[in-house]
């Protein structure tokens, strides 16, 4: 079996950081993986390593059987990385930046414009082709890099972090669009904080939690291993929400609050639900809602890195906070 990306026993340090400490994967042809994992777990120097910006210190790494040390110039042709690459001019318009790659790639003037003309239109960005990028929303930004580093008609996509700091809908308009480069068999890597993201376009998960690899296996997979189901209680008044905590912890000790409306029961089935409604009852609380959920990538995450990927951000902000040099004030 050749995978399309194929990682075996990445390590890499940064001085005493280590920022790799073993990562395999495979990838392939015409799938998506989705890299997931904590702030500072190790996901762009993965990405990077594949796509031949940085050496691994050790292990070995290949993009369509190509090694990514020895053979890069291969590697580089096959391959696309959004927000590395594609340096884009402000000062040209979405045409003419596309039309420029497709230049540098020596495609020929004709065959430039083609290409441009063609990805502007995949991109919704027709009627913005005219106006230099610098007038670019975001979105708009984004899904310009994501079609200059198309021009070359790459079989891997690399993307780290396509969608942050996106609004909906201009996430989903790049999700859409890789959907759509998948479909047409191309193979993408992507790192993302959302779960939802990954949840809505990786076919296989990686988790990565310090430099190595904590979970992988599909969405479906990893959900199933955290376990069942989640009994969810929504009391009808909000102020009631304690009590209802405290009665369904009678039946259920792992009984916990999320947010400021529902009270959660992991690994809950339908004998343990039964003796929570009863203490629920008996307390002479009313429910506004009681279903079972299935675990979501988040939880996933949860039971995988032992923190949400909120908290995990968190704890990165502190750290760097807590690190940071004192500023004499002399
Ligand atoms: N150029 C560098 N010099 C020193 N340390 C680095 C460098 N690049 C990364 N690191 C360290 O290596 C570790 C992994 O970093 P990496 O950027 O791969 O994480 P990440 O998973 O992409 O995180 P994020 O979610 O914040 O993007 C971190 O501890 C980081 O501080
Ligand atoms: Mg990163």
């Amino acid at each position: 079996m050749t995978y399309a990306v194929r990682a075996e026993g990445l390590r890499k340090r940064y001085g005493a950081v280590t920022a790799l400490d073993g990562v395999d994967l495979e990838v392939s042809q015409g799938t998506v993986l989705g890299l997931l994992g904590p702030n500072g777990a190790g996901k762009t120097t993965t990405i990077r390593i594949l796509s031949t910006l940085l050496r691994p210190d050790s292990g070995r790494a290949s993009v369509g059987g190509f090694d990514v040390v020895r053979q890069a110039d291969q590697v580089r042709r096959l391959i696309a990385l959004t927000g590395q690459y594609a340096a884009l001019d402000e000062h040209l318009t979405g045409a003419e930046n596309l039309e420029l790659f497709g230049k540098l790639l020596e495609l020929g003037k004709r065959e430039a414009r083609r290409r441009a003309a063609g990805l502007l239109a995949d991109f919704g960005l027709e009627e913005a082709a005219d106006r230099p990028a610098k007038t670019y929303s975001g979105g708009m930004r984004r899904r310009l890099d994501l079609a200059a580093g198309l021009v070359g008609r790459p079989s891997v996509l690399f993307l780290d972090e396509p969608t942050t700091g996106l609004d909906p809908e201009s996430r989903l308009a790049l999700w859409q669009a890789v959907r759509r480069l998948v479909t047409e068999g191309m193979t993408v890597v992507l790192t993302t904080q959302y779960m939802e993201e990954a949840d809505q376009l990786a076919d296989d998960l990686v988790v990565v939690a310090g430099g190595a690899v904590a979970a992988r296996g599909t969405a479906a997979a990893l959900k199933a291993k955290v376990g069942d189901r989640t009994l969810v209680l929504r009391p009808e008044r909000p102020g009631k929400l304690n009590e209802l905590l405290v009665a369904a912890a009678q039946a259920a000790p792992a009984a916990r609050t999320e947010g400021e409306e529902r009270v959660v029961i992991p690994s809950a089935d339908g004998a343990l639900m039964n003796a929570v409604l009863d203490r629920v009852t008996e307390a002479g609380l009313t429910l506004d809602e009681a279903e079972f959920r299935r675990p979501s990538l988040d939880e996933v995450f949860l039971a995988v890195v032992g923190r949400t990927v909120g908290q995990a951000q968190q704890d990165t902000e502190a750290t760097r906070r807590d690190t940071e040099p004192e500023v004499d004030a002399a």
